[in-house]
């Protein structure tokens, strides 16, 4: 999947100790230095965070979508203080005014989301969502396509993350509709679920794989933990249309609290009773308290905006370096939540790690998900980065960066980070054109 190495950022000896203490205690050379940014962060403030050594960086992530506001933003860590100190932060019961309040908003910004229970992360709401599912319609098969989290039950096809064979009943169709259909058979399907990958697959794809879903008589779950506050308000599947019978939440509800959701159509929440989905945290009020202000932030529209804003500036100036500096890659196509892909995958990873030792965090591979909080300074600055970024990349691998075909790069892209098979991006995805 990913090969370079992680960057050699010039650290000071309190840094290069701090990460032999995380690494002898804690951190996973893999998927913590290699494949995220090597560094041990110690404080934030809206898009802007701080390492072990005082060091500032611009967070191009909000912190892996989690924050669409920036960190710290004042409305919700006033409620969450004032929430903490009011009721100890967690009550006996899984009942509080505050859970039943934002099932309710939920419920006002989401159409489909006739009751929503809660947990933690988006890994817990997907596999709960596949629970509600099988127990609901009474069978097992579930289809999947991207990404739903660490549990067990979708990462057999992902040799690098999962366990084999741990539930043979779930099924990987890899954004092909073809194999959808070759899979499931003759048989009965409980549910299929996915991940609406925005940037490769277009609306129509999502309607079409819904008539599919209908004509077989499964249930159709849309794992909207990224896309639900970030797409627009009310998720992707409320902007183009779709039907979901059950929806996932989780980034951006609290605005960097962990919260997440599943919600949708009564009947088939309602198979809850006939499974158990209870958790410890649902009676933790700080998470409510933090959404209830977040979706009173996000009602106007006002920083979705925002995002879309900074989104679009930074695509237009990345592929402004990209284009002045002859390299073939593309920055594109969602603002809020963008993708960039190099045709020389190697020259993606070094041109990251140029940015990182500048100041910027992104990781090639991750996805572009900028929050309100981004300045104009900011933007601007990251663009004059990429300027300095790219040639040095360039430099260090010591390549033109004009090498083969963007579609080849986008089918491997693709592949790597969402399974999706050659032929499904080769049928549904557009190459973006030059800016
Ligand atoms: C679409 C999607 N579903 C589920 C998850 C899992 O969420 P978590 O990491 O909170 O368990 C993620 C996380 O990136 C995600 O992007």
């Amino acid at each position: 999947m990913f090969s370079t190495p992680h960057a050699t950022l010039a650290v000071t000896d309190t840094h290069k100790s701090a990460l032999r203490r995380a690494l002898r205690v804690t951190a996973s050379e893999k998927w913590d230095l290699n494949r995220r940014f090597p560094l041990v962060m110690s404080r934030a403030s809206g898009a802007h965070v701080w390492d072990v050594d005082g060091r500032r960086y611009v967070d191009l992530t909000s912190c892996s979508g989690a924050a669409p506001l920036g960190a710290g933003y004042e409305p919700v860590v006033d409620h969450v203080v004032s929430e903490l100190r009011r009721t100890g932060g967690i009550l006996p019961g899984p009942l509080s005014v505050h859970r039943i309040e934002l099932a309710e908003r939920l419920a006002e910004i989401f159409p489909r989301a006739q009751r929503s229970l809660f947990f933690r992360t988006g890994s817990c709401a997907t596999t709960a969502a596949i629970r509600l599912a099988r127990a609901h319609m009474g069978t097992n098969l579930v289809l999947t396509s991207g990404y739903h989290g660490w549990h067990d039950w979708h990462l057999q096809d992902r040799p690098a993350m999962g366990l084999p064979d741990r539930d043979r009943d779930s099924v990987d169709f890899r954004y092909d509709l073809d194999l959808f259909e070759k899979l499931s058979g003759e048989q009965r399907v409980a549910a299929v679920i996915i991940t609406p990958e925005v940037n490769f697959f277009p609306p129509e794809y999502h309607r079409e794989l819904q008539n599919l879903v209908h004509r077989r008589g499964a249930l159709l779950i849309l794992d909207e933990v990224m896309t639900g506050f970030r797409y627009g308000l009310g998720g992707y599947h409320t902007a183009v249309g779709l039907a979901p019978d059950l929806i996932t939440l989780s980034k951006g509800l609290a605005n960097g609290m962990a919260l997440s959701a599943v919600a949708g159509r009564a009947e088939v929440l309602n198979a809850a009773e006939k499974t158990y989905l209870g958790n410890t945290y649902q009676r933790e009020i700080t998470p409510f308290a933090a959404a209830l202000s977040t979706l009173d932030a996000l009602r106007n529209g006002a920083a979705l905006a925002r995002m879309r804003q900074v989104g679009m500036q930074i695509i237009n100036g990345l592929n402004g370096v990209f284009a002045s500096q002859q390299v073939r890659a593309r920055a594109f196509a969602w603002p809020t939540m963008f993708d960039v892909v190099f045709a020389n995958a190697d020259l993606g990873f070094a041109f990251f790690q140029e940015m990182w030792s500048r100041g910027f965090l992104m990781q090639y591979g991750g996805r572009f998900m900028p929050s309100a909080a981004l300045s104009d300074a900011d933007v601007q600055a990251a663009i004059e980065a990429a300027g300095q970024a790219l040639p040095a990349a360039l430099v260090r691998l010591e390549s033109t960066g004009r090498d083969t075909d963007l579609m080849a790069a986008a089918v491997r892209f693709a592949g790597d980070h969402f399974l999706a098979t050659a032929d499904s991006v080769r049928r549904w995805f557009t190459e973006p054109s030059h800016p």
